[in-house]
């Protein structure tokens, strides 16, 4: 198949982990024989730097024309002097809005070759497997700001439509999963999650196969700690699925495990590992790229169909998990560029002993 990808390497580790996800491309590309072209914009501080601009127009159509967008991270210290006019986060702001992906997938599973890297007894992290679906265009993220001498607003707007559109996804997934969705609000305080469990519990009466339960924010972040494998799909509003997702890749091990897929009503999607530019390694060559390179993964099953090829990728890097190299984050000494080739080489070892597999029910070329 032909497919357009838009890249977006960003700042800091992000350059470095997207080209180990390209590379990932790349190689599925040339052995299914897909032809994949690839598109370098620019977002972030970078565009910041060259024009002023953190999502230039030309970057902004770049993605719309794509099939599938890849980015890297944005932001960093040279960005962030709470002053400046404009910030890197803006850019992807913008552009998580302007493609309307609004449902962010972000799955969480725990190897157990990495257990020992989690601050949970290895018991705690049998059979976790989370699929967290947050929100992405909505809520404080994108209300109106209001800024004083000495004060300053954040408003939460949710509609009904807004909170309905990412809920049915959640359902949608949970069927193809477990059956069991949990949604996260609080409720006992706001009157946008107040909006938000009533909508739940009306969409739940059209998924009777599903069991619904509903938790309040600040209780959920404590049993993600204490029962992890109670929980199948999340399913909350934007801030509070971003800090839930970096607190469930704690339970994996590191942040830059956890790959996403932000995705709208159509086929084109936004692909990022979850973790940040991490300035305080950029430049090092250590960034753990697997976020990216699962992403990538996501890419393929989400926005390309290609589940055969997605699979390929995930179990080769299972397989690096396994059996190393691991980066520093996860205990080990080797550097991005090493981890990636190992996930290259498992590839295309398991494209050799298992060709039909890999190939799938179609005919490769
Ligand atoms: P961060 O995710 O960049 O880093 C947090 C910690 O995790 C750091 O110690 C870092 O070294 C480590 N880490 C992150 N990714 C890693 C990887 N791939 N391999 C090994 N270690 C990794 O979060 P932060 O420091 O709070 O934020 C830095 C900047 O990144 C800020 O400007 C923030 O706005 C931005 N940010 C961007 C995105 C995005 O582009 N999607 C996401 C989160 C944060
Ligand atoms: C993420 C990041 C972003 C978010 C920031 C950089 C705007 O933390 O993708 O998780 O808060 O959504
Ligand atoms: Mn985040």
């Amino acid at each position: 198949m032909k497919a357009h990808i838009v890249t977006l390497p960003g700042d800091g580790v992000g350059p470095e982990v997207t080209a180990a996800a390209v590379a990932v491309l790349k190689t599925i590309a040339a052995r299914c024989e897909h032809v994949f072209t690839f598109d370098e914009q620019l977002i972030g501080g970078a565009a910041i730097d060259a024009t002023g601009a953190p999502l230039p127009t030309e970057s902004l159509a770049a993605c719309q024309r794509a099939d599938a967008v890849l980015l890297g991270a944005v932001g960093g210290p040279k960005w962030s002097d709470p002053n400046a006019p404009v910030r890197p986060e803006q850019g992807l702001l913008a552009l998580r809005a302007a493609l309307g992906v609004y449902a962010n997938l972000r799955p969480l599973q725990v190897h157990p070759a990495l257990a020992d890297l989690s601050p949970l007894k290895n018991d705690k992290l049998k059979h976790v497997d989370v699929l967290f679906v947050r929100e992405l265009t909505g809520g404080a993220y994108f209300g109106v700001k209001t800024r004083s001498e000495d004060a300053a607003t954040d408003e939460c707007k949710y509609t009904v439509a807004e909170i309905e559109r990412v809920v049915r996804r959640a359902f949608d997934l949970g069927r193809d999963r477990r059956r069991h969705v949990t949604s996260v609000d609080k409720a006992n305080v706001l009157e946008t999650s107040r909006l938000w469990r009533s909508t739940v519990q009306r969409i739940a009466a059209d998924y009777p196969d599903v069991t619904v339960e509903h938790q309040l924010v600040d209780s959920m972040a404590m049993l993600l700690l204490t029962q992890p494998n109670r929980y199948d799909v999340v399913v909350t509003e934007n801030l509070f699925g971003d800090i839930l997702t970096d607190e469930a890749a704690a339970l994996a091990g590191s942040l830059g495990l956890l790959p996403s897929a932000s995705l709208g009503d159509g086929r084109r999607g936004l692909y990022e590992p979850i973790h940040g530019s991490a300035p305080d390694i950029a430049g090092q060559g250590v960034a753990n790229p697997v976020g990216a390179i699962l992403s990538a993964a996501l890419l393929l099953r989400h926005s390309l169909g290609l589940e055969v090829e997605a699979v390929a990728i995930e179990s080769a890097v299972e397989q690096v998990l396994r059996h190393g190299p691991h980066s520093r984050d996860i205990g080990g000494h080797a550097g991005t560029d090493e981890v990636c080739d190992a996930v290259l080489a498992a590839i295309e070892s398991h494209a050799d002993s298992a060709a039909a597999f890999f190939c799938g029910a179609r005919a490769c070329g």
